[in-house]
């Protein structure tokens, strides 16, 4: 996920720009779970458009796509997130 991401901390097998993608399934029932919609796995992003824009290395081409779309398309992307 690039250097911005990176915590400095291999693991196993893992680097430190290595994350594994948490499934997207009941993204917008974290509100009500835990009171938060923090995400990313420092919860820098207070929600998934912010967590999308710091996708970095092998996801640079999909943050990159979503950043040109225009905004009713980027709005409409984050209400699917929302509602699965
Ligand atoms: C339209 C495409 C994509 C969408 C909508 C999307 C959305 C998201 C969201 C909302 C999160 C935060 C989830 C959470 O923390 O619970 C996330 C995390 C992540 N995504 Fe994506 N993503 C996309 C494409 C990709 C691609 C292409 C890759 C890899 C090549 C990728 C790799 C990851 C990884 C590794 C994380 C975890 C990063 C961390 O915890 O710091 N994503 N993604």
């Amino acid at each position: 996920m690039g250097d911005v991401l990176a915590d400095g901390r291999p693991e196993f097998q893992a680097g430190p720009r290595d994350w594994r993608m948490p499934p997207l399934w009941a993204l917008g029932l974290s509100r009500t779970v835990s009171g938060s919609t923090a995400v990313l796995h420092d919860g820098r992003a207070r929600n998934a458009t912010e967590a999308i824009l710091w996708h970095c290395g092998e996801a640079s081409a999909s943050r990159e796509f979503f950043r040109r779309l225009p905004k009713p398309d980027r709005d409409a992307l984050h209400f699917f997130l929302e509602s699965i």
